[in-house]
């Protein structure tokens, strides 16, 4: 028996490492990926090692991430439940995905993560697992074990001679973090109520505390992705680790939300996502004016079912491919600049242009128009959409 892990290097992981070689007594596999979390990857070797783990996979997923998983997603202006980037659930299929490659890859029949059994993730890795390996065995730790505290777990690495690192400093939040977002939920957070504390906040400034001076970009766009800052040419993760970095010094992108998990709780998290703020302000803009009416309003109906497919963690599914069909087919024109202010917490778009444009100056100029428009047209339009007013109105309904 061999099991593949998602192996972040932690505490909890290092504990599900051993706790997986005496409880199955199988060979565990390790896979670490580098998703741009802002934490180095390759320490995770020397733990593993240290456990007995014979195959060790440290990969980094940043570009792959962003231009496959973060890029076709924001072609959508996802979001969930009107706020939320879904920083976390856009990652979690490609974990999945790289978790069955390797199982695949060493002959493993199982794998094994360390999400609890009350959040998303857990559905979000197997639904993944599942839809990409069909007799895949899912071990989830969590769902089986008792170590249920802190302590236990401390007690468990006591008892197993397992090394844990105290670190200083360390954060009490359950956090994620990937080139998206940063995530923080648990302690003060669960009291809906309670404000976050000030030095929670690791990627942005408080908007007080942000500088005085406005920052001004410009946005390229082909294809409704981003594919140049101010002229220069980047690859989609660089893309995202730009604007995440001055997006954060300019206090954009905070929120502080309950929201309602797949497996039906409600549950108060807060996120730091300054670039994707930032995307999600410029793709609307350069869609205004690139886009067809009846087709953007075609995809804005479909966005909180694509953005809850995701959230759900249904990405390797038939209606998130289908769905992404559509949306992608959209994006043809989706080409041009879109220039922006960032300032104290705002993201303000100060113009945009586009060789794919369907602004229309001469129709829609409040000057002479010269014939492009015939005011008189107006007249008959309105009074045939009138029609059925009138004729309800007309046999007394009172609307
Ligand atoms: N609530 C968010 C989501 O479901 C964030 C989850 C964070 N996950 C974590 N393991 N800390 O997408
Ligand atoms: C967890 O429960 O492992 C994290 C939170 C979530 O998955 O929603």
């Amino acid at each position: 028996k061999k099991v593949v892990l998602a192996y972040s290097g932690g505490l909890d992981t290092s504990v599900i490492v051993r706790w997986l070689q005496e409880t199955y007594n199988c060979e565990v596999v390790t896979f670490t990926a580098d998703l741009g979390q802002g934490e180095e990857v390759e320490p995770a070797r020397a733990k593993a090692e240290a456990l007995g783990v014979k195959e060790i996979y440290i990969e980094d997923l940043r570009e792959e991430f962003v231009r496959d998983f973060v890029f076709p997603m924001f072609r959508a202006n996802a979001i969930y439940e009107g706020e939320y980037l879904l920083g976390t659930s856009i990652a979690r299929p490609l974990i999945a995905k790289r978790l069955i490659d390797i199982a695949n890859k060493t002959g493993a029949d199982a794998i094994s993560h360390g999400a609890t059994g009350k959040g998303n993730d857990q559905v979000r890795f197997e639904l993944g697992a599942y839809a990409l390996k069909p007799g895949v065995h899912v071990i989830a730790p969590w769902r089986e074990w008792d170590l249920n505290s802190r302590q236990k777990l401390l007690d468990y690495c006591e008892q197993h001679d397992i090394k844990v690192e105290k670190k200083k400093g360390k954060s009490p939040y359950s956090m994620d973090a990937n080139l998206l977002h940063i995530s923080y939920e648990g302690e003060v957070l669960e009291d809906p109520w309670a404000e976050a504390e000030e030095d929670m906040w690791r990627w942005s400034v408080a908007p007080e505390q942000a500088p005085d001076t406005p920052a001004e970009l410009t946005l390229t766009y082909r294809k409704g992705d981003i594919v140049a800052i101010d002229g220069k040419e980047m690859a989609a993760h660089e893309v995202l680790e730009y604007l995440n970095k001055i997006g954060g010094a300019h206090g954009v992108g905070r929120i502080d939300i309950v929201e309602n998990r797949y497996v039906g709780m409600k549950s108060r998290g807060c996120y730091e996502t300054p670039g994707g703020t930032i995307m999600l302000r410029a793709h609307r803009a350069i869609e205004s004016i690139t886009l067809d009416r009846e087709v953007a309003h075609l995809k804005d109906s479909l966005m909180p079912r694509y953005a809850e497919t995701i959230y759900n963690g249904y990405w390797w599914s038939p209606e998130r491919k289908a769905m992404q069909a559509l949306i992608d087919d959209t994006q043809e024109p989706v080409n041009g600049d879109v220039r922006l202010k960032l300032y104290k917490g705002n993201v303000i778009v100060l113009g945009r242009r586009s060789d794919d444009s369907l602004f229309d100056e001469k129709v829609a100029t409040f000057e002479d128009d010269a014939g492009a428009y015939d005011q008189k047209d107006a007249a008959g339009f309105i009074k045939l959409n009138a029609l059925r007013l009138r004729i309800a109105a007309s046999k007394g309904r009172k609307f």
